[in-house]
């Protein structure tokens, strides 16, 4: 994320760096499937855009370094909601019951 211009958020994450240590890694973010996103709000690692359209305004300032005109981000969304369908359902595994000796989580640093 950032490749012409800096992402500027009110968020300290810097990516997949925490994790690895490797400046290579600075700002990369799992992306989320298109599939739906008129759907998913809010946009991004940090959820700072709050519309689809602020967030591919987002992306080609600071992915492609261009500035979209109001009627190609009109037609960019309309194409983002070409994506939208039915949503699964995902069934989430059940885990076995946790005891007091249960190991503790440990947050990244
Ligand atoms: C006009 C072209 C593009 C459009 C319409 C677009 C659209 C989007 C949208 C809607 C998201 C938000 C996904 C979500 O949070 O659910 C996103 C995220 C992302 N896109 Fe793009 N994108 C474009 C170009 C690019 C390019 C050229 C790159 C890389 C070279 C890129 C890399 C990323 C990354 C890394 C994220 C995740 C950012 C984060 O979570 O902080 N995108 N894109």
């Amino acid at each position: 994320m950032g490749i012409i211009e800096p992402y500027n958020s009110s968020s300290p994450a810097q990516g997949r760096i925490a994790v690895t240590g490797k400046d290579a890694d600075r700002f990369s973010f799992k992306v989320p499937t298109l599939r739906n996103v008129e759907l998913t709000y809010p946009y991004f690692h940090d959820g700072e855009a709050e519309t689809l359209r602020e967030a591919v305004a987002v992306m080609g300032r600071l992915q492609l370094g261009w500035n979209y005109s109001a009627e190609e981000l009109n037609d960019m969304v309309a194409f983002l909601k070409t994506l939208t369908g039915e949503r699964p359902a995902i069934a989430l595994p059940l885990l076995p019951a946790s005891m007091d000796r249960t190991h503790r989580p440990e947050p990244f640093k």
